[in-house]
Protein backbone atom coordinates (compact mmCIF):
# COMPACT_ATOMS: atom_id res chain seq x y z
CA UNK A 1 0.00 0.00 0.00
CA UNK A 2 1.29 3.92 -0.63
CA UNK A 3 1.87 5.31 2.16
CA UNK A 4 1.88 8.86 0.45
CA UNK A 5 -0.38 9.62 -2.81
CA UNK A 6 0.60 7.09 -5.12
CA UNK A 7 3.53 8.64 -7.76
CA UNK A 8 0.94 8.46 -11.24
CA UNK A 9 -1.25 10.93 -9.68
CA UNK A 10 0.98 13.58 -10.57
CA UNK A 11 0.33 12.62 -13.78
CA UNK A 12 -2.99 13.30 -13.77
CA UNK A 13 -4.85 16.10 -15.95
CA UNK A 14 -5.69 19.29 -14.24
CA UNK A 15 -9.39 18.39 -15.70
CA UNK A 16 -8.69 15.01 -14.14
CA UNK A 17 -7.49 16.50 -10.88
CA UNK A 18 -10.17 19.43 -10.75
CA UNK A 19 -12.88 16.70 -11.30
CA UNK A 20 -12.24 14.53 -8.56
CA UNK A 21 -11.60 17.62 -6.35
CA UNK A 22 -15.20 18.79 -7.48
CA UNK A 23 -16.90 15.55 -7.55
CA UNK A 24 -20.42 15.37 -5.44
CA UNK A 25 -19.44 11.33 -5.36
CA UNK A 26 -17.37 11.39 -2.51
CA UNK A 27 -20.42 13.34 -0.57
CA UNK A 28 -22.97 10.67 -2.29
CA UNK A 29 -20.84 8.10 -0.44
CA UNK A 30 -21.46 10.12 2.75
CA UNK A 31 -25.16 9.74 1.73
CA UNK A 32 -25.13 6.27 0.85
CA UNK A 33 -23.50 5.11 4.43
CA UNK A 34 -26.37 7.10 6.38
CA UNK A 35 -28.53 4.21 8.09
CA UNK A 36 -31.86 7.08 7.09
CA UNK A 37 -34.81 6.98 4.70
CA UNK A 38 -33.15 7.44 1.64
CA UNK A 39 -34.56 9.62 -0.60
CA UNK A 40 -31.62 10.99 -1.82
CA UNK A 41 -30.63 8.72 -4.96
CA UNK A 42 -32.58 8.14 -8.32
CA UNK A 43 -32.49 4.05 -7.56
CA UNK A 44 -35.33 2.16 -8.23
CA UNK A 45 -36.44 -0.05 -5.93
CA UNK A 46 -35.11 -3.87 -5.46
CA UNK A 47 -38.05 -5.42 -5.91
CA UNK A 48 -38.50 -3.50 -9.47
CA UNK A 49 -36.03 -5.98 -10.97
CA UNK A 50 -37.15 -8.64 -13.11
CA UNK A 51 -34.68 -11.64 -12.05
CA UNK A 52 -36.55 -14.14 -12.67
CA UNK A 53 -37.09 -13.17 -16.52
CA UNK A 54 -33.42 -12.12 -16.78
CA UNK A 55 -32.38 -15.29 -15.00
CA UNK A 56 -34.43 -17.19 -17.87
CA UNK A 57 -33.02 -15.25 -20.44
CA UNK A 58 -29.52 -15.60 -19.47
CA UNK A 59 -30.72 -19.65 -19.65
CA UNK A 60 -31.66 -19.11 -22.89
CA UNK A 61 -28.51 -16.98 -24.36
CA UNK A 62 -26.56 -19.34 -23.30
CA UNK A 63 -28.16 -22.37 -24.74
CA UNK A 64 -29.16 -21.10 -28.32
CA UNK A 65 -26.24 -18.69 -28.90
CA UNK A 66 -23.68 -18.86 -25.98
CA UNK A 67 -20.33 -18.48 -27.48
CA UNK A 68 -21.69 -15.42 -30.00
CA UNK A 69 -23.33 -14.11 -27.01
CA UNK A 70 -19.48 -14.04 -24.83
CA UNK A 71 -17.80 -13.04 -28.65
CA UNK A 72 -16.89 -9.58 -29.77
CA UNK A 73 -19.83 -8.25 -31.75
CA UNK A 74 -22.53 -10.39 -30.05
CA UNK A 75 -24.75 -12.94 -31.80
CA UNK A 76 -28.44 -12.21 -33.08
CA UNK A 77 -30.24 -11.64 -29.70
CA UNK A 78 -27.86 -8.59 -29.22
CA UNK A 79 -28.83 -7.48 -32.87
CA UNK A 80 -32.53 -8.02 -31.72
CA UNK A 81 -31.87 -5.74 -29.19
CA UNK A 82 -31.11 -2.63 -31.37
CA UNK A 83 -34.32 -3.50 -33.42
CA UNK A 84 -36.26 -3.20 -30.76
CA UNK A 85 -35.21 0.15 -29.90
CA UNK A 86 -35.20 1.33 -32.80
CA UNK A 87 -39.16 0.29 -33.52
CA UNK A 88 -40.02 1.71 -29.72
CA UNK A 89 -38.57 5.04 -30.61
CA UNK A 90 -39.98 4.62 -34.08
CA UNK A 91 -43.07 4.37 -32.80
CA UNK A 92 -42.67 7.41 -30.60
CA UNK A 93 -43.04 9.28 -34.13
CA UNK A 94 -39.05 9.32 -34.56
CA UNK A 95 -38.39 8.39 -38.42
CA UNK A 96 -36.50 4.97 -38.99
CA UNK A 97 -35.28 5.48 -42.25
CA UNK A 98 -33.64 9.54 -40.72
CA UNK A 99 -31.96 7.89 -37.89
CA UNK A 100 -30.05 5.04 -36.86
CA UNK A 101 -30.11 3.12 -33.18
CA UNK A 102 -26.11 3.29 -31.17
CA UNK A 103 -26.56 0.80 -28.40
CA UNK A 104 -24.47 2.46 -25.52
CA UNK A 105 -23.26 0.87 -22.00
CA UNK A 106 -25.87 3.13 -20.47
CA UNK A 107 -27.46 7.37 -20.93
CA UNK A 108 -24.35 8.40 -19.53
CA UNK A 109 -21.86 6.61 -21.51
CA UNK A 110 -24.11 8.04 -24.43
CA UNK A 111 -23.97 11.51 -23.44
CA UNK A 112 -20.07 10.95 -23.23
CA UNK A 113 -19.61 9.84 -26.45
CA UNK A 114 -21.76 12.46 -28.08
CA UNK A 115 -19.16 15.10 -25.73
CA UNK A 116 -16.26 13.36 -27.91
CA UNK A 117 -17.89 14.00 -31.11
CA UNK A 118 -19.03 17.59 -30.56
CA UNK A 119 -16.62 19.31 -27.93
CA UNK A 120 -13.66 21.02 -27.73
CA UNK A 121 -12.78 22.56 -24.72
CA UNK A 122 -13.55 26.63 -24.43
CA UNK A 123 -17.16 25.41 -26.52
CA UNK A 124 -20.20 26.55 -25.00
CA UNK A 125 -23.15 23.76 -23.49
CA UNK A 126 -26.83 24.98 -22.64
CA UNK A 127 -28.02 23.35 -20.33
CA UNK A 128 -31.23 23.12 -17.19
CA UNK A 129 -30.88 25.48 -14.72
CA UNK A 130 -30.95 23.20 -12.08
CA UNK A 131 -29.48 19.64 -13.98
CA UNK A 132 -28.44 15.98 -13.61
CA UNK A 133 -25.22 16.57 -11.88
CA UNK A 134 -23.89 13.34 -13.24
CA UNK A 135 -24.33 15.10 -17.05
CA UNK A 136 -23.04 18.44 -15.65
CA UNK A 137 -19.26 16.28 -14.37
CA UNK A 138 -19.45 14.87 -17.94
CA UNK A 139 -19.84 18.24 -19.58
CA UNK A 140 -17.28 19.53 -17.64
CA UNK A 141 -14.56 17.23 -18.18
CA UNK A 142 -14.28 18.33 -21.59
CA UNK A 143 -13.37 21.73 -20.57
CA UNK A 144 -16.35 23.86 -21.53
CA UNK A 145 -18.18 26.63 -20.02
CA UNK A 146 -21.63 25.50 -19.14
CA UNK A 147 -24.60 27.79 -19.37
CA UNK A 148 -27.53 27.22 -17.05
CA UNK A 149 -31.12 28.18 -18.43
CA UNK A 150 -33.93 28.13 -15.83
CA UNK A 151 -36.88 25.93 -15.96
CA UNK A 152 -40.16 26.55 -14.11
CA UNK A 153 -43.12 23.79 -14.92
CA UNK A 154 -42.97 23.94 -18.57
CA UNK A 155 -39.36 22.84 -18.72
CA UNK A 156 -36.45 25.01 -20.06
CA UNK A 157 -37.13 28.75 -20.35
CA UNK A 158 -36.86 28.77 -24.17
CA UNK A 159 -37.85 33.05 -23.58
CA UNK A 160 -34.29 33.39 -21.57
CA UNK A 161 -32.30 31.25 -24.23
CA UNK A 162 -33.76 33.26 -26.86
CA UNK A 163 -32.42 36.36 -24.83
CA UNK A 164 -29.01 34.54 -24.31
CA UNK A 165 -28.16 33.86 -27.78
CA UNK A 166 -28.83 37.25 -28.94
CA UNK A 167 -26.77 38.54 -26.01
CA UNK A 168 -24.02 36.03 -26.98
CA UNK A 169 -24.26 36.91 -30.70
CA UNK A 170 -24.34 40.64 -30.17
CA UNK A 171 -21.63 40.48 -27.90
CA UNK A 172 -19.29 38.37 -30.55
CA UNK A 173 -19.37 35.57 -27.92
CA UNK A 174 -19.48 31.70 -29.05
CA UNK A 175 -23.00 30.42 -28.60
CA UNK A 176 -23.67 27.21 -27.52
CA UNK A 177 -22.66 23.87 -29.92
CA UNK A 178 -24.87 21.30 -27.54
CA UNK A 179 -27.95 22.14 -25.69
CA UNK A 180 -28.93 19.25 -23.29
CA UNK A 181 -32.44 19.08 -22.16
CA UNK A 182 -34.43 15.84 -20.06
CA UNK A 183 -37.48 16.67 -21.69
CA UNK A 184 -39.90 14.53 -19.58
CA UNK A 185 -39.36 14.31 -15.83
CA UNK A 186 -36.84 16.52 -15.56
CA UNK A 187 -33.71 14.97 -12.97
CA UNK A 188 -34.25 17.05 -10.77
CA UNK A 189 -37.29 18.80 -11.18
CA UNK A 190 -39.80 16.49 -12.45
CA UNK A 191 -40.59 19.14 -15.40
CA UNK A 192 -41.82 17.94 -18.38
CA UNK A 193 -41.14 20.49 -21.53
CA UNK A 194 -44.12 21.82 -23.44
CA UNK A 195 -44.86 21.04 -26.56
CA UNK A 196 -44.66 24.91 -27.67
CA UNK A 197 -41.20 25.07 -26.27
CA UNK A 198 -40.27 22.15 -28.33
CA UNK A 199 -40.96 23.40 -31.03
CA UNK A 200 -39.41 27.37 -29.91
CA UNK A 201 -36.05 25.51 -28.99
CA UNK A 202 -36.35 23.64 -32.30
CA UNK A 203 -36.16 26.85 -33.95
CA UNK A 204 -33.60 28.44 -32.23
CA UNK A 205 -31.37 25.42 -32.99
CA UNK A 206 -31.70 26.20 -36.71
CA UNK A 207 -31.47 29.64 -35.97
CA UNK A 208 -28.00 29.50 -33.57
CA UNK A 209 -27.16 26.50 -35.27
CA UNK A 210 -26.63 24.07 -32.11
CA UNK A 211 -27.41 20.53 -31.69
CA UNK A 212 -30.09 19.10 -29.24
CA UNK A 213 -29.15 16.05 -26.59
CA UNK A 214 -32.24 15.34 -25.35
CA UNK A 215 -32.04 12.80 -22.05
CA UNK A 216 -35.13 11.15 -22.58
CA UNK A 217 -34.09 8.58 -19.36
CA UNK A 218 -37.47 8.84 -17.75
CA UNK A 219 -39.87 9.05 -21.12
CA UNK A 220 -41.20 5.35 -20.38
CA UNK A 221 -42.46 6.68 -16.56
CA UNK A 222 -45.28 8.60 -17.66
CA UNK A 223 -48.08 7.82 -14.78
CA UNK A 224 -50.15 10.66 -15.85
CA UNK A 225 -51.48 12.71 -18.74
CA UNK A 226 -50.52 12.52 -22.57
CA UNK A 227 -47.36 11.89 -23.76
CA UNK A 228 -45.33 14.83 -25.42
CA UNK A 229 -43.24 13.95 -28.76
CA UNK A 230 -39.81 13.87 -28.65
CA UNK A 231 -37.68 16.48 -29.89
CA UNK A 232 -36.55 14.30 -32.03
CA UNK A 233 -39.64 13.69 -33.36
CA UNK A 234 -40.52 16.99 -34.28
CA UNK A 235 -36.93 17.96 -35.60
CA UNK A 236 -36.74 17.85 -39.62
CA UNK A 237 -33.57 19.32 -39.55
CA UNK A 238 -31.28 16.36 -38.19
CA UNK A 239 -29.88 18.56 -35.37
CA UNK A 240 -31.74 16.37 -32.49
CA UNK A 241 -29.65 13.16 -30.54
CA UNK A 242 -32.19 11.33 -28.04
CA UNK A 243 -30.48 9.19 -25.42
CA UNK A 244 -32.50 6.62 -23.39
CA UNK A 245 -31.64 3.93 -20.74
CA UNK A 246 -32.81 0.78 -19.53
CA UNK A 247 -31.40 1.66 -15.83
CA UNK A 248 -34.91 3.41 -15.20
CA UNK A 249 -36.81 0.43 -15.96
CA UNK A 250 -35.15 -3.06 -16.13
CA UNK A 251 -32.17 -2.29 -13.90
CA UNK A 252 -28.50 0.15 -13.73
CA UNK A 253 -26.85 -2.67 -13.47
CA UNK A 254 -27.54 -3.86 -16.82
CA UNK A 255 -25.53 -0.91 -18.05
CA UNK A 256 -27.40 -0.29 -21.39
CA UNK A 257 -28.60 2.74 -23.12
CA UNK A 258 -28.95 4.05 -26.66
CA UNK A 259 -29.05 6.78 -28.26
CA UNK A 260 -30.43 7.80 -32.04
CA UNK A 261 -29.11 10.71 -34.58
CA UNK A 262 -28.93 11.24 -38.24
CA UNK A 263 -26.84 7.86 -39.44
CA UNK A 264 -23.77 9.77 -40.24
CA UNK A 265 -24.20 11.37 -36.54
CA UNK A 266 -24.51 8.11 -35.21
CA UNK A 267 -21.78 6.40 -36.90
CA UNK A 268 -18.90 9.23 -35.77
CA UNK A 269 -20.07 8.90 -32.45
CA UNK A 270 -19.82 4.87 -32.86
CA UNK A 271 -16.50 5.23 -34.40
CA UNK A 272 -15.18 7.72 -31.45
CA UNK A 273 -16.97 5.34 -28.68
CA UNK A 274 -14.13 3.03 -27.77
CA UNK A 275 -14.75 -0.36 -26.40
CA UNK A 276 -17.60 -1.21 -27.75
CA UNK A 277 -20.77 -2.32 -26.02
CA UNK A 278 -21.37 -5.24 -23.70
CA UNK A 279 -22.83 -7.87 -25.66
CA UNK A 280 -23.49 -10.53 -23.26
CA UNK A 281 -25.56 -7.92 -21.38
CA UNK A 282 -27.00 -7.05 -24.62
CA UNK A 283 -28.25 -10.64 -25.68
CA UNK A 284 -29.60 -10.94 -22.25
CA UNK A 285 -31.90 -7.95 -22.59
CA UNK A 286 -32.41 -8.68 -26.15
CA UNK A 287 -33.74 -11.75 -25.69
CA UNK A 288 -36.01 -9.96 -22.92
CA UNK A 289 -37.57 -7.76 -24.30
CA UNK A 290 -38.05 -9.69 -27.65
CA UNK A 291 -40.07 -12.18 -25.75
CA UNK A 292 -42.65 -9.14 -24.47
CA UNK A 293 -41.21 -8.63 -21.23
CA UNK A 294 -40.17 -5.21 -21.59
CA UNK A 295 -43.60 -4.05 -22.98
CA UNK A 296 -45.65 -6.34 -19.92
CA UNK A 297 -43.40 -4.97 -16.84
CA UNK A 298 -43.66 -1.21 -18.26
CA UNK A 299 -47.40 -0.83 -16.61
CA UNK A 300 -46.47 -2.10 -13.56
CA UNK A 301 -43.66 -0.13 -12.66
CA UNK A 302 -45.85 3.19 -13.57
CA UNK A 303 -48.34 1.86 -11.37
CA UNK A 304 -45.97 1.52 -8.69
CA UNK A 305 -43.82 4.54 -9.35
CA UNK A 306 -47.47 6.33 -9.39
CA UNK A 307 -48.45 5.49 -5.88
CA UNK A 308 -44.99 6.56 -4.50
CA UNK A 309 -45.11 9.71 -6.02
CA UNK A 310 -48.87 10.23 -4.46
CA UNK A 311 -47.52 8.90 -0.71
CA UNK A 312 -44.30 11.21 -1.05
CA UNK A 313 -46.89 14.33 -1.68
CA UNK A 314 -48.96 13.40 0.70
CA UNK A 315 -46.76 13.70 3.46
CA UNK A 316 -45.10 16.71 1.85
CA UNK A 317 -48.62 17.85 1.97
CA UNK A 318 -49.01 16.78 6.02
CA UNK A 319 -45.17 18.27 6.96
CA UNK A 320 -43.83 20.61 5.23
CA UNK A 321 -44.61 24.66 6.47
CA UNK A 322 -46.61 26.90 4.38
CA UNK A 323 -43.33 28.60 3.02
CA UNK A 324 -42.43 25.52 0.64
CA UNK A 325 -43.54 24.34 -3.04
CA UNK A 326 -42.58 21.38 -4.67
CA UNK A 327 -43.14 20.08 -7.79
CA UNK A 328 -45.82 18.09 -8.68
CA UNK A 329 -44.66 15.57 -11.28
CA UNK A 330 -46.69 13.41 -13.70
CA UNK A 331 -43.58 10.40 -14.36
CA UNK A 332 -40.06 10.02 -13.21
CA UNK A 333 -38.65 9.70 -9.99
CA UNK A 334 -37.80 12.94 -8.58
CA UNK A 335 -39.78 16.19 -6.45
CA UNK A 336 -38.22 19.25 -6.12
CA UNK A 337 -38.45 21.20 -3.17
CA UNK A 338 -38.03 25.04 -2.54
CA UNK A 339 -38.28 25.76 1.18
CA UNK A 340 -37.60 29.27 3.19
CA UNK A 341 -34.81 31.48 1.33
CA UNK A 342 -33.22 30.87 5.08
CA UNK A 343 -32.10 27.66 4.59
CA UNK A 344 -29.30 25.94 3.35
CA UNK A 345 -30.24 22.56 2.02
CA UNK A 346 -26.28 21.73 2.22
CA UNK A 347 -25.58 22.61 5.80
CA UNK A 348 -29.26 20.91 6.61
CA UNK A 349 -27.84 17.41 5.49
CA UNK A 350 -25.93 16.52 8.46
CA UNK A 351 -29.07 17.12 11.08
CA UNK A 352 -31.21 15.70 8.40
CA UNK A 353 -29.21 12.25 8.18
CA UNK A 354 -29.40 12.30 12.28
CA UNK A 355 -33.27 12.64 12.30
CA UNK A 356 -33.42 9.44 9.83
CA UNK A 357 -33.31 11.06 6.35
CA UNK A 358 -31.72 11.70 3.22
CA UNK A 359 -32.01 13.72 0.24
CA UNK A 360 -29.83 15.56 -2.23
CA UNK A 361 -28.69 19.21 -1.19
CA UNK A 362 -29.91 21.60 -4.65
CA UNK A 363 -26.38 22.97 -5.19
CA UNK A 364 -25.42 19.46 -6.58
CA UNK A 365 -27.64 19.93 -9.37
CA UNK A 366 -26.46 23.46 -10.24
CA UNK A 367 -23.24 24.03 -12.78
CA UNK A 368 -22.88 27.48 -11.11
CA UNK A 369 -24.50 28.80 -7.60
CA UNK A 370 -27.58 28.06 -6.69
CA UNK A 371 -30.00 25.70 -5.27
CA UNK A 372 -29.12 26.83 -1.38
CA UNK A 373 -32.69 26.34 -0.29
CA UNK A 374 -33.66 23.24 -3.07
CA UNK A 375 -33.72 19.93 -2.09
CA UNK A 376 -34.38 16.83 -4.30
CA UNK A 377 -36.58 13.96 -3.13
CA UNK A 378 -36.60 10.64 -4.53
CA UNK A 379 -39.51 8.70 -4.26
CA UNK A 380 -38.19 5.83 -6.56
CA UNK A 381 -35.89 3.74 -3.65
CA UNK A 382 -37.29 3.17 -0.05
CA UNK A 383 -40.25 1.92 1.34
CA UNK A 384 -43.25 4.51 1.04
CA UNK A 385 -44.31 3.20 4.72
CA UNK A 386 -41.45 5.16 5.70
CA UNK A 387 -42.17 8.36 3.64
CA UNK A 388 -44.60 9.89 6.17
CA UNK A 389 -41.87 9.89 9.06
CA UNK A 390 -39.05 10.81 7.02
CA UNK A 391 -40.49 13.71 5.85
CA UNK A 392 -42.18 15.01 9.05
CA UNK A 393 -38.72 14.69 10.47
CA UNK A 394 -37.32 16.49 7.05
CA UNK A 395 -39.58 19.19 8.38
CA UNK A 396 -38.69 19.01 11.61
CA UNK A 397 -34.77 20.03 11.22
CA UNK A 398 -36.13 22.67 8.65
CA UNK A 399 -37.56 24.45 10.68
CA UNK A 400 -34.53 24.67 12.94
CA UNK A 401 -33.18 26.90 10.46
CA UNK A 402 -35.96 28.75 8.99
C1 LIG B 1 -31.59 12.39 -16.66
C2 LIG B 1 -30.71 11.21 -16.45
N1 LIG B 1 -29.95 10.79 -17.46
C3 LIG B 1 -29.15 9.72 -17.31
C4 LIG B 1 -29.09 9.04 -16.12
C5 LIG B 1 -28.15 7.89 -15.99
O1 LIG B 1 -28.49 6.87 -16.85
P1 LIG B 1 -27.54 5.60 -17.00
O2 LIG B 1 -27.55 4.89 -15.68
O3 LIG B 1 -28.18 4.83 -18.09
O4 LIG B 1 -26.18 6.09 -17.36
C6 LIG B 1 -29.86 9.44 -15.06
C7 LIG B 1 -29.78 8.70 -13.78
O5 LIG B 1 -29.81 9.18 -12.71
C8 LIG B 1 -30.69 10.56 -15.22
O6 LIG B 1 -31.43 11.01 -14.21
Amino acid sequence: MHDEEPAGTDLLTPQARSTLESSGYGSWREIAKADAVSLAFGFPFPESFPTDELAHSVEVVFDAEGPQALQYGGGEYATRLESFVREREAARGIDPVETSVLLTNGATHAIDSICRAFLEPGDVVAVERPTFMGSISVFENFGVEIDGLAVDDEGIDVDALADRLETRRAAGEPTPTLLYTISDFQNPTGATLSLDRRKRLLALADEYDFVIVEDGAYTDLRFDGESVPPLAALDDSGRVIRVGSFAKTIAPGVRLGWLVAPEPIRDAIDALAAGGTNTFTRSVVGHYCDAGHFDDLLPALREAYATRRDRLLDALERHLPPEATWTEPDGGFFVWIELADTVDTDELLDDAIDAGVTYLPGSMFYPDDGGTNALRLSFSYADPDDFDGAIASLADVAADQS
